[in-house]
């Protein structure tokens, strides 16, 4: 069985457009998707109605959680986007514009999503979490020590926890036999060179499984040309992380 896990998305469609031509080709059986569709991107709603089609097309075998900017945009009030603003001006007033252009629809779409998902696949426990097991918002992140790691996932009874958040690929073997991968980011590369990425999961009849982290290149200055176009105040800062 094939599953391609995807995560914090961020409002990019030609990141995800790429991403997607990827999976085309993988043919997978299911799509996961581990929150993070919305927030300080350029097209919220064509991202929104991508994922729709996605769902259309792979029904049943679609499983997908929200993200804490997911939760953000379409839970908001007006204090959340002054503390916001003061923590982090560019995300501040980029969610103060987000909840403006973002279709109703999909506002209330990603409100409805549950923050977590428990499957089992030919035996394998799966959970799909977006940042951890105990917390939506918390990082893991790949210079982690292990310890840490377990305590972060010691709620859950999975085998794999897929997680993102961190838009930093990574993953963790324990020694309690579970293991965590980090699927990283499509639509807002924390690494370097600003791939997107994504996971591709196999999962034999056996429970036995295998991942592989798969970076894919994207037109990230059109995309970065695309957040400038916004002109909200201080999206320059948001303009830079797509190229530095
Ligand atoms: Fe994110």
């Amino acid at each position: 069985m094939k599953i391609a896990v995807l995560s914090d998305i961020h409002a990019n469609p030609l990141a995800l457009t790429e991403v997607l031509r990827d999976i085309n080709e993988f043919n997978p059986d299911k799509i996961f998707i581990l929150g993070d569709l919305i927030l300080a991107g350029y097209n919220p709603n064509k991202t929104c109605q991508m994922i729709f089609e996605l769902k259309d097309k792979y029904k049943d075998n679609f499983y997908i959680i929200q993200g804490n900017t997911d939760k953000m945009v379409s839970c908001c009030t007006a204090g959340l986007i002054e503390k916001t603003k003061e923590a982090f001006p560019c995300m501040g007033y980029s969610l103060e514009d987000d909840i403006k252009i973002t279709d109703k629809k999909y506002l209330d779409y990603v409100k409805n999503l549950p923050e977590k998902l428990f499957l089992e696949l030919n035996g394998l426990k799966i959970e799909l979490v977006h940042g951890s097991p105990r917390n939506q918002s918390e990082n893991i992140y790949p210079n982690l020590s292990e310890d840490e790691v377990i305590k972060m996932t010691e709620n859950s009874d999975a085998d794999l926890i897929l997680c993102g958040h961190t838009h930093i690929p990574c993953g963790y073997s324990l020694k309690n036999n579970k293991t965590v991968v980090n699927v990283g980011s499509v639509g807002r590369s924390a690494l370097d060179n600003k791939k997107s990425c994504y996971l591709r999961l196999v999962v034999d009849k056996d429970a036995k499984f295998y991942t592989e982290h798969r970076l894919i290149s994207y037109d990230n200055i059109q995309a970065s040309r695309h957040v400038q176009a916004r002109g909200f105040k201080h999206c320059e800062d948001l303009v830079r992380m797509y190229l530095e």
